[in-house]
């Protein structure tokens, strides 16, 4: 691990809530622009400052929606931690400078917080990482990071000039897709990556669940809020659920009060146990 990379990023955890906001479909029509805005708006005031996007998301219209969203609002609040990514057919050391200043400008942005490859390609590891370095060292990052790499690609990352600078892994991780809690959990844990889990709501599969609902209903909440708790139960993961709907934000945001007791959590462990081998990271 590189600690002081691994230093700056933990900090930087410690003043923004663990629960963020995912952007793949906004932007894109599911909803009107301004209602999908008003959505982004209501979770920045929620404390929800993480925001992840993707130039693939809608072809940059995820960025430009949230770039849209953050002009309205005030330099005086807490600023939204913005999470981008390159993918890997831009992924070369041009590439990833063109990738980078074309969602700086959707954004309407002079620095990406943190920096990610969307999933590994056929760019030489060392390549893509010597462009994220030089993006940070140049100010327009303040982090970089990967995401979808199971632990070998961690490995093979760790090995490779500046990859130990590495702060985040993106990951598919949810309460019906534990793979992760074997071996690339721990892993990251060791290695001061933090791991940001992507589709917490099964990409919207777990929000009727049955057993979800009723443990949301001793709390007042919805399933999807504890579907969102029990992602967020270590204290170690960050959680990115997206949503287009103002109401449904404000419903996410309580996961971040509720806290799952043990007769709840075994409940859970029931009917999805923790797994007892590795298995092939899930990926959407
Ligand atoms: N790195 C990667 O490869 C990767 C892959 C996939 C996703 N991601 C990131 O992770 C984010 C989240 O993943 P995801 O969007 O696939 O899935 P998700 O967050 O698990 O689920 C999103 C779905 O749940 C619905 N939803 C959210 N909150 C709800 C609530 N309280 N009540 C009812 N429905 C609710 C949303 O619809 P409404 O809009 O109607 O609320 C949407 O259809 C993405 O947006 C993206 O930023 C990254």
């Amino acid at each position: 691990m590189n600690t002081n990379s691994a230093q700056t990023f933990a900090s930087f955890l410690q003043a923004h809530a663990n629960l963020g906001m995912g952007s793949w479909n906004l932007g894109q029509g599911r909803r009107s622009w301004e209602a999908e805005k008003s959505a982004l708006l209501t979770g920045l005031q929620l404390g929800l400052t993480v925001i992840d996007t993707a130039e693939m998301y809608g072809d940059g219209l995820s960025e430009a929606l949230i770039g849209d969203a953050l002009r309205d609002w005030p330099a005086l609040e807490r600023q939204p931690f913005l999470v981008s990514k390159v993918l890997p057919m831009n992924a070369s050391r041009q590439g990833v400078k063109r990738a980078f200043e074309a969602s700086r400008q959707r954004l309407g942005v002079d620095c990406i917080d943190l920096y990610l490859l969307h999933w590994r390609g056929n760019t030489p590891l060392a390549e893509t990482v010597a462009a994220l370095e030089e993006l940070k060292a140049q100010g327009q990052i303040r982090h970089w990071g990967v995401s979808n790499f199971d632990t070998d690609d961690m490995q093979q990352l760790w090995q490779v000039p500046g990859g130990r600078n590495c702060v985040v892994n993106q990951v598919l991780y949810n309460v019906s897709s534990r793979g992760i809690e074997y071996e690339l959990l721990p892993w990251c844990t060791q290695h001061g990556v933090t791991v940001m889990a992507y589709c917490p709501l099964g990409h919207g599969e777990l929000i009727d669940h049955p057993l979800l609902r009723e443990i949301g209903e001793r709390h007042g909440a919805t399933a999807a809020a504890v579907a969102l708790a029990w992602v967020l139960r270590s204290g170690q993961v960050l959680a990115i659920p997206e949503s287009g709907s103002a109401d449904h934000v404000r419903d996410n945001a309580r996961a971040l009060q509720l806290k799952l007791g043990s007769e709840e959590l075994a409940l859970i462990e029931q009917y999805w146990p923790a797994p007892r081998f590795k298995e092939p990271l899930d990926i959407l």
